[in-house]
């Protein structure tokens, strides 16, 4: 079967689908994203995470373009959806990319008058389960989080760094890199945020430490807050990474992964705690509740 993508309102094969050559999103990054994971047909917080980008698009000032332009004329809720039924998938990886779009040959949006608006969504590849069994192997990478940047919470379309910080860990035949700020803190990683459980308690970089509001972060803080399970939000010492009995990373897609290894050397014992095990079935019920 054709691969089916969404674009600028209509559902075309891949094929089909055109981008303009003077499209701001891929001339100077001035864009977002959303990447989603749906499970048996139906995307897990759809409603946060277009929330997500709704709050970005104002804080970039693409409000006016991108809520009422787009929104006015089509839902990205119900765009999201039929893209995936489009393409008969039910669990799915799915990418909802919305740039500034087509302008002239200056890096100034005012003169994009029509926003991009493209959904791509693709059978989910997870990881496979002896990985949540391993753990990830990780790299202190060796660029920084700008706290004082926008673009460290924003899920934009400038994705440089974040993929020069996993060149990094491919590198050093690791699966992620963590990414310190300018302050010397704990961020994130390339594409997770970062849990560390220390007494029983669970700890995250603060989101002023320089990290993307992740979707499934707030998803385990809530759940770990309903399990009565101390959380705490703040700034994170690297070396506080080797004291932790236990660390995972999460993102939309992994969910929840075991995070055992620092440039070499182990968290806890090497391997995944027990709390980290029972957030990833929590996190699994709170799915399938959604599901129902
Ligand atoms: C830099 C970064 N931090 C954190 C996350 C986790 O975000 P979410 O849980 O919304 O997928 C991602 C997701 O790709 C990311 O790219």
């Amino acid at each position: 079967m054709a691969e089916i993508v969404y674009i600028n309102g209509q559902l075309v094969p891949r094929s089909g689908a055109k981008l303009s050559p003077f499209d701001h999103g891929f001339l100077y990054g001035y864009g977002l994203f959303e990447t989603m994971r749906a499970y048996s047909g139906h995307i897990f917080r759809l409603d946060r995470h277009l929330a997500r980008l709704r709050l970005s698009a104002q804080s970039l000032g693409l409000i006016h373009s991108i809520l009422n332009v787009v929104e006015g004329k089509q839902s990205l809720e119900v765009a999201c959806l039929v893209t995936l039924e489009a393409n008969k998938l039910k669990d799915a990886r799915l990418r909802l990319t919305v740039s500034a779009g087509e302008g002239n040959m200056m890096p100034d949006p005012c003169t994009c008058s029509h926003p991009t608006v493209l959904i791509t969504a693709r059978s989910l590849v997870a990881p496979p389960p002896q990985k949540y069994e391993s753990g990830f192997a990780a790299i202190l990478s060796s660029l920084r989080r700008n706290t004082q940047s926008p673009l460290s919470r924003l899920k934009s379309t400038c994705y440089m760094e974040n993929i020069l910080a996993r060149t990094e860990a491919r590198a050093a035949r690791c699966d992620e890199a963590i990414l310190l700020n300018e302050l010397g803190y704990l961020a994130e990683g390339s594409t997770t945020n970062i849990f560390l459980v220390h007494s029983g308690e669970l700890i995250t970089p603060s989101l002023g430490s320089g990290v993307l509001a992740g979707i499934t972060r707030e998803a385990v803080l809530e759940i770990a807050g309903s399990a009565n399970i101390g959380t705490l939000e703040r700034q994170v010492e690297p070396k506080e990474l080797l004291e932790a009995d236990e660390a995972f990373l999460t993102n939309s897609i992994l969910e929840r992964m075991p995070w055992t290894w620092l440039a070499g050397k182990p968290i806890g014992t090497g391997k995944p705690g027990q709390l980290t095990r029972e957030l990833l079935a929590a996190y699994r019920e709170l799915v399938n509740e959604t599901l129902q």
